[in-house]
């Protein structure tokens, strides 16, 4: 099948000041370069659900702005149907154009809606180019559960709840009919109780809508229900990528494992010893050992010697030199 969307070689950094601290750090401070993200290659088809996984620091958002084109790459380039795409969508008609076809959802469903304007202000502003009425808006609101969607139209952010107003945003980003809708964590500020019920409405419009969705977490249990397939991710690379059933069943990477074994026992820390300096080294590509050497279990001379390459083992691509 076509690719809907394709990145490749896509590299994003942001220059840093490290060293000095305070008010000394501006002066004195060395700058350097961190790697948010690195070489990724990354497509989705039409109608498929790829989660991105990894822990914070990782480089989901930013890979998720740039598949949204809201930040423009160093390198690498970027193709939606074929299209090449320039760097951050430019201009009003560039920007209606892609984001007819690409939408983006946060995880933060209060600050992405303006308070002052009601729930069917929001989706029928975003339903304005093609012809504004209560009526579709209404039914949009249904659409994502929200019901009767009649009743909500009238009312103001503040009335909902978290889980409703994420369902809001929904609503809104369905409304142009998307080919993807990037979802940054749009389950992590929610109720553990409600959290299942928007999975559920992804996965619903899916089918309804052959909607593909580039689902962004860093809950293992969210990602192997939702998604077809997944890439997991560490300091700006991928580590890990392929369909989430067999990656579930048989993790390959070391970190991989990690995340598993910490979803398993339902740990809520951080996977691993926590190493600030090392994953910051590892950010600055201070480093020439594999990024996830200062944490790995395995970690043996060849791993501190060079960084792995991300190599296909059949159906599935792992970045390691010991893949189990
Ligand atoms: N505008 C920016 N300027 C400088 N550094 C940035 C900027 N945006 C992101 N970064 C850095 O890039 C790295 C990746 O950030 P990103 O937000 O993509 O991580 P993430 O995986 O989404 O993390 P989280 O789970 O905390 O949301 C981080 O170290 C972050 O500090
Ligand atoms: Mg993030």
């Amino acid at each position: 099948m076509d690719q809907l969307i394709e990145l490749k070689g896509i590299t994003k950094t942001y220059p840093v000041t490290t060293g000095e601290t305070g008010v000394f750090k501006r002066l004195f401070g060395a700058r350097k370069r961190l790697f948010a993200l690195e070489g990724i290659n990354l497509s989705v088809k039409p109608g498929e659900i790829l989660a991105v996984l990894g822990e914070s620091g990782s480089g989901k958002s930013t890979l998720g702005r740039i598949m949204a084109r809201l930040e423009t790459p160093d390198e690498g380039h970027y193709t939606l149907r074929g299209q090449r795409q320039s760097g951050r969508a430019q201009g009003r008609k560039d920007r209606w154009e892609f984001g007819s076809q690409v939408q983006m959802i946060f995880q933060d469903p209060f600050g992405s809606l303006n308070p002052v304007h009601s729930i069917g202000y929001h989706v029928q502003r975003a339903l304005a180019l093609h012809g504004p009425s209560e009526q579709q808006a209404a039914d949009l609101l249904d659409a994502v559960g929200l019901r009767p969607g009649s009743s909500f139209v009238r009312k103001f952010p503040f009335e909902l709840s978290g889980g409703q107003r994420q369902r809001v945003a929904i609503a809104r980003a369905l409304a142009v009919r998307p080919a993807l809708l990037i979802a940054d964590e749009p389950t992590s500020m929610l109720d553990v109780s409600i959290r299942m019920d928007i999975l559920n409405l992804l996965k619903g419009l899916r089918e309804t809508h052959n909607l593909a969705i580039l689902l962004i977490t860093h809950d293992l249990p969210s990602a192997f229900y939702l998604s077809d397939r997944m890439a997991v991710m560490y300091a700006g690379q991928v580590v890990e990528c392929g369909r989430s059933e067999d990656i579930l069943e048989k993790p390959s990477h070391p970190y991989t494992q990690l995340l598993l074994r910490v979803a398993h026992e339902r740990i809520a820390t951080r996977p691993g010893k926590t190493d600030e300096e090392g994953m910051l080294a590892a950010q600055l590509r201070e480093t020439s050992s594999c990024l996830f050497a200062s944490r790995c279990p395995k970690v043996a001379q060849s791993c501190l010697e060079a960084g792995p390459a991300l190599t296909r083992m059949g159906q599935r691509e792992v970045r390691c030199h010991f893949p189990s």
